[in-house]
C-alpha cells in the first residue's frame, strides 16, 4: 500500500494494490518468449543473408576462376606454339645454311652421327646424348648471318673474313638461346671451336673448362671437314684424317674425346665412316 496526500501534503488516505503473482509470472514469461523469438528471427534473417552473400561471392569467384583457367590454358598453348615455331625457324635457318654451301650439305647430320657415337663411347646419359645430338645438328646455325662471299669462298679466308666467320659461334648460341627448351645446347654451340690448348675461340677456354659436348662436336666437326671434299682442300684419306686427329690430341682436341673416337673407329668403324666407305678403309687404327 501507499499513503495518499492532499495538495498541501496532508494525508487523506491510503491506497492498497493487490498483485496476483501467477499472472505476473505468466506475463514476464510471455515477454521473455517474445524477446527470444525476436532475437531468433533477427539471427535467422542475418544467417540467411550471410549464406546468400557467401554463395553469391563463391559463385562469382568460381566464374572468375574458370575464366582465369581458360586464359592460362590459352597462354600455355600460345607459348607452346611460339616455341614450336621458333624450333621450326631454327631448323629452317640450319637447312638454309647448308643449302647456301653445297659442300656442307648433310654436314650437320654427319657431325651429329659421329658426335653421338663418341658420346655413347663415353657413357653419356640419355639426357646428355639428347643435348649432344641437338647441339651437333645446329652447331653451325650462326653461319646464317655470314655473307655468301665468305661462307662459300673457294680458298683460304683473309684475316678480316676469318674474324667475321668466327662470329658464327656466338650468333648461333644467341639464336638457339631464344628457345627455352634449347638452353642446354647454348654452351655446346658457343664453344665448339675452343681448343684443348686454349688457342680456340670465342673465349679461349682450355682443357676441361670446355663443355664436354662442345669438345665432342669440335672433333666430329673437324673429322667431317677433313674427310669431305672441299673446293680449296681435297678431303684427306680416312687414314690420314685419323692420324691427324690423333696428332692433335691435347693440342686441338681433348685426349679423352680423341681416345673415345679412336675406340669407336676400332670397334664400330661404320659409326664414324661416311656411309659409302668400306669399314676396311681404316687401317690406321
Ligand atoms: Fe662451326
Amino acid at each position: 500500500w501507499a499513503p495518499l496526500s492532499s495538495g498541501k501534503g496532508r494525508p487523506v488516505g491510503a491506497a492498497q494494490v493487490f498483485l496476483e503473482p501467477t499472472a505476473l509470472d505468466s506475463s514476464t514469461a510471455s515477454a521473455t518468449r517474445t524477446v527470444w523469438v525476436v532475437v531468433g528471427l533477427v539471427f535467422a534473417i542475418l544467417w540467411l543473408a550471410l549464406v546468400l552473400l557467401v554463395r553469391g561471392a563463391a559463385a562469382r569467384l568460381s566464374r572468375q576462376n574458370d575464366v582465369l583457367m581458360g586464359r592460362s590454358r590459352d597462354l600455355s598453348e600460345s607459348s607452346l606454339r611460339l616455341e614450336e615455331n621458333l624450333m621450326e625457324t631454327i631448323e629452317t635457318l640450319n637447312a638454309a645454311v647448308e643449302a647456301r654451301d653445297p659442300y656442307t650439305a648433310g654436314h650437320s647430320q654427319r657431325v651429329r652421327r659421329v658426335a653421338l657415337a663418341i658420346g655413347r663411347e663415353l657413357s653419356l646419359s640419355a639426357k646428355q646424348l639428347g643435348t649432344l645430338g641437338t647441339a651437333a645438328l645446329f652447331h653451325d646455325v650462326g653461319k646464317i648471318g655470314i655473307p655468301d662471299s665468305i661462307l662459300t669462298k673457294a680458298g683460304p679466308l683473309e684475316r678480316n673474313e676469318a674474324v667475321i666467320m668466327r662470329e658464327h659461334v656466338t650468333r648461333g648460341a644467341e639464336i638457339v638461346s631464344k628457345v627455352s627448351s634449347f638452353q642446354d645446347i647454348v654452351h655446346a654451340i658457343r664453344h665448339h671451336h675452343e681448343r684443348w690448348d686454349g688457342l680456340g675461340y670465342p673465349d679461349g677456354q682450355r682443357g676441361n673448362d670446355i663443355p664436354l659436348e662442345a669438345a665432342i662436336i669440335g672433333l666430329a666437326d673437324a673429322w667431317d671437314a677433313m674427310t669431305t671434299d672441299r673446293p680449296y682442300a681435297h678431303g684427306l684419306t680416312l687414314n690420314e684424317a685419323m692420324l691427324q686427329i690423333r696428332s692433335c690430341r691435347e693440342k686441338q682436341f681433348s685426349p679423352a674425346v680423341v681416345d673415345a673416337f679412336w675406340r669407336v673407329a676400332k670397334r664400330h668403324p661404320s659409326d664414324i665412316l661416311p656411309p659409302e666407305a668400306p669399314t676396311s678403309a681404316l687401317v690406321a687404327v
